[in-house]
């Protein structure tokens, strides 16, 4: 018999010290198998990663077939194929002008890296008194420390406060919870924020275009980043589009931001850039950020020993051709379509307050009561109570607290790989139905 796969039992030093792991042995399509051979319906492609599914051979064979070649060389001295062709491969799908790529390992990392860079710009661009950031409430953008501190997640902050620095946080556009017309859904915040700060001493404002987990795959107003734009060249302030989540082809077009038909200045990419077949992320940009340092400095000060290596960006560069060979960006786009329609039928059942997405990215946000959107108290744990509940159904979704009012909220996301097919929506939508039926149950919410 193997041991409980807990702590303290064996050697992990796990993701959580008080519940049991099953133990995956195996992934197919949007399946994962666990060693005892119970099939789990992977809804959320883990964390937004596994966007091609499980076990493309495609991206395997081309990781196996680099690392035998070569698997490091770095980035200071050398360069090498697979990062010259990924880069390559992402100038014809990044939003135009957005034509130079630097590879990282992690969305945390490629966070760092973009607004250091944007930092960066505006010294070797003869302004150096430019150095605060606009970030948005909720919103997360990782877990190092100046990702964090331009998060708005209260509770991975509290404990790391005092190691924080301060970023300037305005409400997001999130039309669930914010008025018509209100200064969240037309940008008119940022621009507050900017005067409010003084625009010489504003480095950059960080968005993730659609919203992840924080706002629940919420969508802005059509003419959010139009405003944004003109907001940002108006006030001399970068624009830092987040897509690590959003990105990569998970709302159905490239870059989320395309939906909007608008360029950032800086864009991050990671998760579903390489489907997960190892951690890789980017920091992509354009001239008008790079000439300056080119003519300046020479080099952007910033090192990661894995920066640009060759193993990673061979898988990237596998991944990124497979979704073109096979279209799933429009496959996304149209079960996106499919999704969202079978979805919305949740919006009947009890404690379901919205529903709501674009692509195959979509957030379910639970209340306790529809019509005032009241959320659930924290200490009941509703969301951690759904995921428990609908693991044992064998569905993977990805919970988020807190966004209602910075301590309550509770919301799943649903975010299959992108080959997911109609007849496994059917069973999303049935699985989670139980696992409501569960929660509600367990913990005694009338219907
Ligand atoms: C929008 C966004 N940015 C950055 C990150 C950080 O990425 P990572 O967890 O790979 O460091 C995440 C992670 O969830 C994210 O959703």
């Amino acid at each position: 018999m193997s041991p409980a796969r807990r702590y303290p039992e064996t050697g992990v030093f796990y993701r959580a010290l008080d519940r049991e792991f099953p133990l995956i042995a195996r992934g197919e399509g949007c399946w994962l198998v666990d060693e005892k051979g119970r099939r789990y319906l992977d809804a959320c492609g883990g964390a937004y990663v596994a966007n091609l599914g499980h076990g493309v051979s495609a991206v395997t064979d081309a990781i196996a077939a680099q690392i035998r070649k070569v698997a490091y060389v770095n980035g200071t001295a050398f360069t090498n194929e697979p990062v010259e062709e990924l880069a390559a491969e992402l100038r014809t799908l990044n939003p135009k002008g957005l034509d130079y790529a630097y590879f990282l390992s992690s969305g945390s990392e490629a966070v760092e890296a973009a607004l250091k860079l944007a930092r960066q710009y505006w010294v070797e661009t003869g302004k150096p008194g430019k150095h605060k950031l606009i970030a948005r409430t909720p919103g997360y953008h990782g877990n190092t420390l100046l990702a964090l501190s331009a998060s708005a997640r209260e509770h991975y902050k509290k404990l790391y406060g005092p190691w924080l620095v301060p970023v300037t946080m305005i409400p997001a556009p999130y039309p669930y919870r914010c008025a018509p017309g209100s200064p969240a859904l037309t940008a008119q915040a940022l621009e507050d924020a900017i005067k409010k700060e003084g625009a010489d001493t504003v480095a950059a404002f960080i968005a993730e275009p659609v919203g992840g987990s924080s706002t629940g795959g919420s969508v802005p107003p059509k003419d959010y980043y139009k405003n944004v734009r003109a907001i940002c060249d108006k006030h001399d302030v970068l624009f830092v589009a987040d897509e690590v989540l959003c990105g990569s082809g998970r709302t159905g077009r490239w870059a989320a931001i395309e939906h909007f038909g608008v360029t950032p200045d800086i864009m991050t990419l990671g998760k579903g850039l390489s489907g997960g077949y190892v951690p890789l992320s980017a920091v992509v940009t354009s001239r008008k950020i790079l000439d300056p340092i080119a003519k300046g400095s020479g080099a952007f000060k910033h090192a990661q020993t894995f920066s640009h290596s060759p193993a990673i960006c061979a898988a990237g560069l596998a991944a990124v051709r497979h979704m073109k060979k096979h279209g799933l960006v429009d496959r996304c786009a149209q079960m996106g379509n499919v999704l969202h329609r079978k979805l919305k039928t949740l919006r009947d059942l009890p404690a379901v307050g919205d529903v709501r997405g674009l692509g195959l990215l979509a957030g379910i946000e639970f209340v306790s009561d529809k019509s005032a959107k009241t959320p659930f108290p924290r200490k009941q744990r509703f969301a951690e109570t759904f995921v428990a509940a609908a693991l044992d159904a064998g569905l993977v979704v990805w919970p988020n607290v807190g966004h209602a009012d910075g301590e309550n909220g509770d919301l799943v996301m649903v975010a299959p790989p992108f080959v997911i097919s109609e007849a496994e929506i059917d069973e999303i939508v049935s699985r989670f139905k139980t696992a409501l039926d569960k929660t509600l149950e367990t913990l005694h919410v009338h219907r």
